[in-house]
């Protein structure tokens, strides 16, 4: 099993998880391996620990709802020793389809996929996508990390292509409303906020979301759900996506699941999941998240049923004390009530 590093020095408030060797030899034997065609039951809520190329024949048929796929993107990019190395973009785009027309028929004739790239890899995305499916948006995250170039304009976005199989799909858009500050207090004649809340919390308006995402950070060291893989996925990034695209109990596929952020998110959105990962120390990684997922429910930047903006942990932490502090006058109501009820009883 290739190392992931766990000896590198870190900062005292670094959270990036990590495995020890006891910690992988017991995540190792949760991981699956598919060798037979398998049913939805036999593969639900697994890591299946192969190449992807050797496991599509075996996945069941039509049972996803919702197939999110973050595929390495067309640049050289090392994967814990596994090199993808750029090719043509035409060649980019045979290999794109190599996988995803052996993916279709896994798919429920309701689904959705989800496909990201940069801007190398998007041409062939979507030249690839236009033939199988309805394409209905490109979604552009701005990621706001990664390296100034000297002679170019930094690279600060991904595309995320959203395609359905047919007319007949889910968008729930209520449950992905962002919550925004609001600067400009305009009223109307009587005085009364205009599209927006004055709360105890402070003045914000719920926004419906458009396909240009900036409210998400790529996770870094001092988020807890970091860890050391390069391309790792915001789980605020997965939780939009899942909550949009699916309902509880749907069953949500990743072919290319690295540490396993749609597996986490899926699960702590009630949903079924399984994917596929080809390197051992990044499906281990996934499994741990997984337990975790089973104490720890938050998903960073989506509280109180919203999408929060970027750096507002501070009204997210008021918004939090309000809710405890209605909810423990709701407790300490309904107690009050249920003893002078008992006390008329005992009355009567
Ligand atoms: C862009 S990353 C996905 C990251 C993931 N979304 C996350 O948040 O952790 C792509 C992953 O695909 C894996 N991979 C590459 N080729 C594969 C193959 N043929 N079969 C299965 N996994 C593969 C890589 O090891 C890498 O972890």
């Amino acid at each position: 099993m290739k190392e992931l590093s766990t000896e590198k020095k870190r900062a005292p408030r670094n959270k990036t998880i990590t495995l020890t060797e006891e910690e992988k030899f017991f995540y190792i034997k949760e991981l699956i391996k598919l060798s037979g065609q398998t049913t939805p039951t036999q593969i639900e809520n697994k890591t299946i620990n192969q190449d992807l190329f050797e496991v599509l024949e075996f996945l069941p048929k039509g049972f996803v709802d919702l197939l999110f796929v973050d595929p390495p993107y067309n640049i050289t990019k090392n994967f814990n020793g596994n090199t993808f190395k750029e090719m043509p973009s035409s060649e980019y785009a045979e290999w794109i389809e190599s996988w995803i027309t052996k993916l279709i028929p896994t798919l429920k004739k309701t689904a959705s996929i989800y496909i990201c790239g940069d801007w190398k890899s998007s041409g062939a995305i979507q030249q690839v996508v236009e033939k199988h499916f309805k394409v209905r948006n490109r979604i552009t995250w701005e990621r706001e990390k990664g390296r100034g170039a000297k002679k170019n304009w930094k690279n600060n976005t991904e595309d995320i292509w959203f395609c359905t199989v047919s007319d007949d799909f889910v968008f729930n858009v209520e449950a992905v409303k962002l919550k925004k500050k609001i600067i400009a207090l305009y009223t109307n004649e009587t005085g009364e906020p205009k599209d927006w809340e004055k709360t105890e919390e402070g003045d914000f308006r719920l926004t419906y979301p458009s396909n240009i995402w900036t409210d998400i950070s790529i996770p870094f060291w001092s988020m807890p759900e970091n860890t050391d893989h390069p391309t790792q996925k915001p789980e605020k990034l997965l939780a939009k996506i899942i909550l949009a695209s699916s309902n509880k109990g749907d069953f949500v596929f990743d072919p290319f699941l690295g540490v396993g952020t749609t597996a986490v998110v899926a699960k702590k959105l009630g949903r079924k999941f399984a994917g596929v990962e080809i390197d051992e120390a990044y499906a281990c990684l996934a499994q741990k998240r997984l337990h975790e997922a089973e104490k720890e429910k938050a998903i960073q930047g989506y509280y109180d049923g919203v999408f929060w903006e970027r750096n507002s942990t501070k009204d997210q932490k008021e918004t939090k004390r309000l809710v405890e502090r209605a909810t423990m006058m709701k407790k300490t109501r309904l107690s009050l009530k249920s003893t002078i009820t008992s006390k008329n009883i005992f009355l009567l």
